[in-house]
């Protein structure tokens, strides 16, 4: 793989959990280009710089486009691990079919991601609750404004020395249930991670944070009933000792901390079930004592448990506000694997050395 070298390398940030989430980025980043003559070509790491782009080009106008979050750890013997990178590759591709993009070579943008983190490896913090996040993105590039699937694309990989994603920590988070808008409905983009996803969560997430909230929870399009995600987790609550997450409808998105977490805990001997769940019923819970716990996962959000939860003004506090033991032990073991802590007994640790 092609590497052109910079002259001057940038000041590093504090390593510590101070970084907060993707404000700082590395020397570095992968780049391959797509043309509809050559196919995707010209895979290089380059120096991490702005690119200058006519303004014209169609991400700008209709966001085609679509992303990936990963992350690298420092092993306790010196060497990097990625948690699963095979399944974000499928995952994008599945995303990249999806949204019109040409399907990309997995094996090319590994190779790329891998001498990527091998030169970047300085910038994997090391204090507790820190990681290198890896964002793979794909931007439509061709200069054109009529609503066609571009014939033009650009695949790059930045990293970011990442600290917690939400600013308090492992604090439990609090959740506003959004019955007004909705995230994703049935045959629409909900379970590809494209660039409109977010951008249409924005309006409720700002009411949200007003409100002194971290999140919303959004329910499904159709009857505004069943639980769906939060936007940058999927969803669990243990009812009565069952472990529930939200069935994948075709509006969730398809979480690959969700679904280790699902391995784990079936593994731990507890019932996970996938399957709808309507907001009533968690409340219902909550009222009658059976609510045991919540807790979101995702990359960047890894395993945060829910403390409290709105609905209709009113609040419901989970677990006395606190982490629950399931939680905290899919926490630990989860981390553990990632970090090197403990033994991978399921090879989702990439090694790189
Ligand atoms: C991730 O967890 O990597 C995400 O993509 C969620 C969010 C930061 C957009």
């Amino acid at each position: 793989m092609e590497i052109i070298r910079r002259k001057t390398l940038k000041e590093k940030p504090a390593m510590d959990n101070s970084l907060g989430f993707g404000h700082y980025f590395t020397d570095y980043m992968f780049t391959m280009k797509y043309t509809a003559e050559k196919g995707w070509h010209d895979a290089k790491v380059e120096p991490n710089e702005p690119k200058p782009f006519d303004l014209a080009t169609s991400i700008f106008h209709y966001a085609q486009g679509i992303f990936e979050g990963m992350k690298a750890f420092l092993q306790p013997d010196g060497s990097i691990a990625v948690f699963r990178p095979e399944e974000n590759w499928a995952r994008m591709n599945r995303s990249a079919t999806r949204m019109c993009i040409p399907n990309f070579p997995e094996d090319v943008v590994e190779e790329g991601l891998e001498t990527l983190l091998k030169l970047e490896k300085d910038w994997i913090p090391t204090a507790p609750g820190t990681a290198l996040y890896i964002r793979p993105t794909i931007v439509a590039t061709r200069v054109m404004l009529g609503v066609h699937a571009s014939t033009e694309y650009l695949f790059f990989i930045i990293l970011s020395p990442v600290g917690s994603y939400y600013a308090h920590g492992l604090e439990p988070t609090k959740l506003i249930v959004e019955d007004y808008y909705t995230r994703a409905t049935l045959g629409g983009t909900g379970e590809a991670k494209c660039l409109g996803n977010y951008a249409a969560s924005m309006k409720a997430g700002e009411v949200a944070e007003e409100k002194g909230f971290d999140q919303v929870l959004w329910l499904d399009a159709n009857e505004k009933k069943y639980v769906e995600e939060v936007g940058s987790m999927n969803m669990f609550f243990v009812i009565d000792g069952e472990v529930i997450t939200p069935a994948l409808v075709g509006s969730i998105l398809p979480g690959i901390t969700r679904k280790s977490s699902i391995q784990v805990l079936r593994d731990k001997g507890y019932k996970v079930t996938e399957r709808r769940i309507s907001i009533d019923e968690v409340i219902e819970a909550e009222k009658n004592g059976k609510l045991n716990e919540a807790f979101g996962t995702g990359t960047a959000a890894v395993i945060s448990p829910v403390g409290l939860i709105r609905y209709k003004n009113v609040d419901y506090t989970i677990n006395g506000g606190k982490m629950g033991e399931i939680t905290g032990m899919l926490y630990d073991t989860i981390t553990g694997i990632q970090y090197g802590r403990l033994p991978d007994p399921y090879g989702w640790r990439k090694i790189i050395k």
